[in-house]
């Protein structure tokens, strides 16, 4: 298959690494209505559950396989035959199957997860990809805790299982422990020393223990991988997965990089908040992108240089992620500048000495309350002009 070098395929894991949090599990129609939207943002895969993990999550793959038609639909496995074979039975109606088995590849989860050896999950590895492959062209393989591998054992284990046939490789740093270069290094060397490894898509899968799963994402991107796994929000295990939204922005800020997704990002902020509140999981204010206060410039030396030029605070327009506006906030910490641009917009055009009155008015009451809006300026304005 050809593929332009360029691009990085989405993954989108929403529906099961994301939906595997305590308190975060959705309906079959509630997953429908994600996937629908996911499809609109344009992931390239969507990850619709674990066939074997319950007849709920098998029925979920079985219906999100008939409601959408453009992304590749995904469904785990563990390598083995029995849970290959529900994957198989709850794809039957995806147009474009795939399959994604794996194993641990680290020796901590070798010798105290599997209580096993080395050559017998690389032997459980392949024997999964080739059964698999019987009966979906499209498979990919992820090397569970790669992140903490052995390189050499792991380059030994994504060029055996592309050989037996996998499409994608999976280098997950499943326990968010590796820094932005240790993980970048882990992929070049593979590029480098996997002797088939352009056949294969290598794949990153970066968890957030530590903070770093948007940047591992971005390094493992810049050593070679063409296929980011995520989720919207962020959510997923322990302290969540990458953020879908924060790689893609990056992607597009950063152009430099020559990377492109066929993501509409226009529609971020919308499934955002239908992923919120369909999984009873807050956005934090403060999250980058979508969160409620990423638009918003609450001190004077911030809200006087964007009201100069946007620019000067704002590197990325909030209609490009589909946020309503940026804000200016009035708070006790504003500027001159900032009340004049509110009281303009209410009507109220002031004179010099008018507005330096306002501006210790206004600033009197921002004192006792903590931020100040649209009914609170008109009562001061009324104040005034009844004086
Ligand atoms: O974090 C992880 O290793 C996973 C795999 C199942 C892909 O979620
Ligand atoms: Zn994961």
């Amino acid at each position: 298959m050809l593929h332009d070098p360029n691009k990085v395929y989405v993954f989108d894991t929403t529906l099961r690494d994301g939906e595997q949090v305590p308190g975060c599990q959705l309906t079959t129609p509630e997953k429908i209505e994600i996937a629908k939207e996911l499809e609109t943002l344009g992931v390239d895969i969507i990850e619709a559950g674990f066939p074997i993990s319950s007849p709920g999550d098998f029925q979920s793959v079985v219906e999100l396989s008939k409601a959408v038609s453009q992304p590749i639909i995904c469904a785990l496995t563990r390598a083995n035959k029995g849970d290959i074979d529900s994957a198989v039975a709850a794809l039957q109606y995806a147009k474009r199957p795939r399959i994604h088995t794996g194993i641990g590849s680290s020796d901590m989860h070798i010798k105290h997860k599997f209580n096993s050896t080395r050559e017998e999950i690389l032997k459980r590895a392949v024997d999964a990809v080739k059964y698999a492959k019987q009966f979906v062209e499209d498979i990919e393989f992820y090397a569970e805790d790669a992140g903490r591998a052995d390189i050499n054992f792991l380059a030994q284990m994504v060029e055996a299982v592309i050989a037996a046939g996998a499409t994608v490789v999976n280098i997950p740093d499943t326990n968010g422990y590796c820094l932005p270069d240790q993980y970048g290094q882990k992929i070049k060397f593979l590029k480098d020393n996997v002797q088939n490894i352009d056949q294969a898509i290598i794949s990153v899968h970066c968890h957030n223990d530590l903070g770093l799963a948007t940047a591992n994402s971005i390094a493992g991107l810049q050593n070679g991988a063409r296929q980011i796994e995520g989720t919207i929000n962020g959510i997923g295990e322990r302290a969540g997965n990458t953020s879908i939204e924060e790689v893609v922005m990056i992607l597009k800020t950063h152009q430099y990089l020559g990377l492109h997704t066929n993501i509409n990002t226009k529609n971020f902020y919308e499934l955002s908040r239908m992923v919120s509140s369909q999984m009873r999981m807050p956005v934090q204010p403060n999250k980058a992108i979508v969160g409620s206060n990423a638009f918003a410039h609450s001190s004077g030396i911030h809200q006087d240089g964007f009201l100069k030029n946007r620019e000067n605070y704002e590197i990325i327009r909030p209609e490009d992620v589909g946020f309503p506006d940026a804000t200016i906030v009035l708070t006790a910490r504003s500027g001159r500048h900032a009340l004049k641009f509110h009281l303009e917009r209410l009507g109220h055009n002031l004179s010099k000495e008018e507005l330096a009155d306002a501006y210790h008015r206004f600033l009197t009451i921002a004192d006792r309350k903590l931020d100040i809006n649209d009914e609170d300026l008109t009562m001061m304005m009324s104040e005034i002009y009844v004086k």
